[in-house]
């Protein structure tokens, strides 16, 4: 049995066959080019799409294609209702996906279909209650409960980067003002990087981005493990937010495990020792109330392909 995931990025687009297993057949991609018309991008992926799978040798095995995509869907009526990063509005994917395509289609928000990955066949595989969180251009949230998707109503749910941390804090593409992502994620996190790299010309964080060739995620946390102060105070501010993003939703759902992804969830014990340390003393009822275990996630970057594909291969009540 086989069911395509679809992974939709802000800046391309990746898919891949995915066996009920979890295991994954070659991955194919698409660049998304800024401006084009969302319907003419769509297109451009089913055209690949039907290479892809003559080229597999697959068209029999199919049982539908699962497509993750950030920003506000309607899973119901198979639409991207607005997509900031993508600016696709109202976009009838369902139906483009069904005019040239034989396979039943389903959408859901790019970070629900990461959860539902990892949950099925990743970090939170066996384990009743998970969250997500996806640390990239913004901050997307997942929740599976007893190995239940929850999507919200339309698919709408879960938008856990876009719970206030700081009041009147920065503002968010959302509209409202300190969101989590804004603090979060990894947009966020060059952005306090720069800041800091301004004000600070002594900070080793100057050498280390030269030698990268551009300042990036990475940049705060390579200056704080060698001791640099300006670095680590941005380390130390970011995990703190995260931290209390993570708090919330700990006290809403008391999930066992937490599961992050993006270039960030890379920074190894460094990261998640702090986390979890913030965490098992400032959770609610501590220390009577069971420790919540931040962890990264397994799948890396399929965990979106696969978590769509999922929407198929694991489908409610099967
Ligand atoms: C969007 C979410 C999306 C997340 C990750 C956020 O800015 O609002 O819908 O899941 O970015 O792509």
């Amino acid at each position: 049995m086989i069911a395509i995931g679809i992974d939709i990025g802000g800046t391309s687009i990746k898919g891949a066959a995915v066996y009920d297993d979890g295991k994954m057949l070659d991955v194919f991609s698409l660049p998304v080019i800024k401006g084009e018309p969302g319907e003419d991008t769509i297109e451009k992926l089913i055209d690949l799409l039907e290479n892809y799978v003559k080229d597999q040798g697959i068209a029999d095995e199919i049982i539908g294609i699962g497509i993750g995509i950030p920003g506000l869907i309607d899973v119901e009526k198979g639409v991207v209702v607005s997509s900031n990063n993508l600016k696709w509005e109202n976009l009838p994917i369902v139906e483009i996906f069904k005019k040239r395509l034989p396979y039943p289609v389903r959408i859901a928000n790019d970070a629900n279909s990461a959860a539902y990955g990892e949950a099925i066949y990743g970090a939170g595989k066996g384990i009743p209650y998970v969250i997500m969180l996806t640390l990239g251009t913004g901050v997307g949230g997942g929740i599976v409960l007893d190995g239940e998707l929850y999507e919200g109503n339309l698919g709408q749910g879960a938008e856990l980067g876009h719970t206030v941390v700081q009041f009147g804090g920065r503002e968010c593409s959302c509209g409202r003002k300190g969101c989590l992502e804004r603090y979060a994620s990894a947009t966020a996190l060059v952005f306090d990087t720069t800041k800091a790299m301004d004000e600070h010309p002594e900070s080793l964080m100057h050498r280390i981005s030269a030698e990268q060739g551009q300042i990036d995620g990475r940049v705060a946390f390579k200056a704080a493990r060698q001791g640099d102060l300006a670095g680590l105070e941005v380390v130390e501010q970011y995990i703190y937010c995260l931290s209390e993003g993570i708090l919330n939703y700990c006290n809403i759902f008391r999930p066992n495990i937490v599961i992050l992804s993006g270039g960030i969830a890379n920074e190894g014990d460094y990261l998640f020792d702090r986390i979890n340390t913030y965490l098992a003393k400032e959770r609610y009822g501590f220390p009577r109330s069971p420790v919540v275990k931040v962890v990264p996630a397994k799948l890396g970057y399929d965990s979106g392909k696969i978590g769509a594909a999922a929407l198929f291969l694991h489908e409610k009540n099967s």
